[in-house]
């Protein structure tokens, strides 16, 4: 269902494969049921909470262009959409070609006008200079830092000057094994998406954090944002 070794998603129509080492998860209507289930028992209601946060953080409003990398099945966009209007626009792109499907039926059952693409962080399939925000949410701990890197350079890219990039994920300063294994070896330190943010070129990167309700056998107590923005020149 997820795996790290070169996920290879090819679209009809598509230019180029999408090819990543993060860890791709491709379960569909599956993921929002276990996150629904999560979320409702364990967190209580804390990844709501994030994804608002996260828009609050960037202050998406009307007329903004917005990316969401490594959307899933599209809540974040979907929450964020009516916030820019209909003089904004709204994309996604993740690499699971499932949580795609199902990110564009749930936009369509809304009546929503997102675009959902397939895509990678690493390789971002837009113009230079086209989104005012960029937005993540618990999707960089997936990534190796080699991975992060570049998925910031392409951030960088993408951002109109003086655009608003803001990432949430858990922070898990202290990983065990199992998770390293389990999500990759970036690793999820948000003093260490800090600095890589801070090496990518952004200014006024600040940090946020959101406590979250401790359970066995998840170590992730809180969760982090790092907000940024592009310089003007
Ligand atoms: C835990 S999910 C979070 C999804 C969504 N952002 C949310 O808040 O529900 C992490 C997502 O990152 C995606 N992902 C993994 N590697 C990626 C890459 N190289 N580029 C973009 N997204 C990636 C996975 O496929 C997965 O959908």
């Amino acid at each position: 269902m997820h795996s790290f070794a070169g996920h290879q998603h090819r679209k009809s129509g598509e230019a180029s494969p999408k090819i990543t080492r993060g860890l791709v998860l491709d379960t569909g209507w599956r993921y929002d049921l276990m996150e629904w289930f999560f979320d409702t028992f364990f967190l209580r209601g804390k990844l709501q909470e994030l994804r608002q946060r996260t828009a609050d953080l960037a202050h998406v409003q009307s007329g903004d262009k917005v990316l969401d990398v490594g959307c899933g099945t599209g809540t974040l966009a979907m929450f964020v959409a009516p916030r820019v209007g209909a003089a904004g626009r709204v994309f996604g792109i993740d690499p699971g070609t499932q949580q795609i499907a199902c990110a564009r039926s749930k936009a369509a059952r809304r009546d929503l006008p997102i675009e959902f693409q397939v895509g990678v962080i690493e390789h971002l399939d837009f113009p230079d200079r086209t989104f005012d925000v960029v937005l993540s949410t618990i999707m960089m701990h997936h990534l190796s830092d080699t991975l992060k890197r570049q998925g910031l350079a392409e951030i960088f890219r993408v951002l109109n000057p003086g655009g608003r990039l803001v990432i949430a994920d858990f922070n898990r300063p202290e990983e065990q094994p199992a998770q390293s294994k389990r999500f990759g070896p970036g690793g999820s330190r948000m003093e260490n998406l800090e600095a890589l943010v801070k090496e990518a070129g952004f200014i006024q990167v600040e940090m946020d954090e959101m406590q979250l309700p401790r359970f066995p056998g998840h170590s992730a107590g809180f969760a982090g944002f790092v907000s940024a923005k592009k310089p003007t020149s």
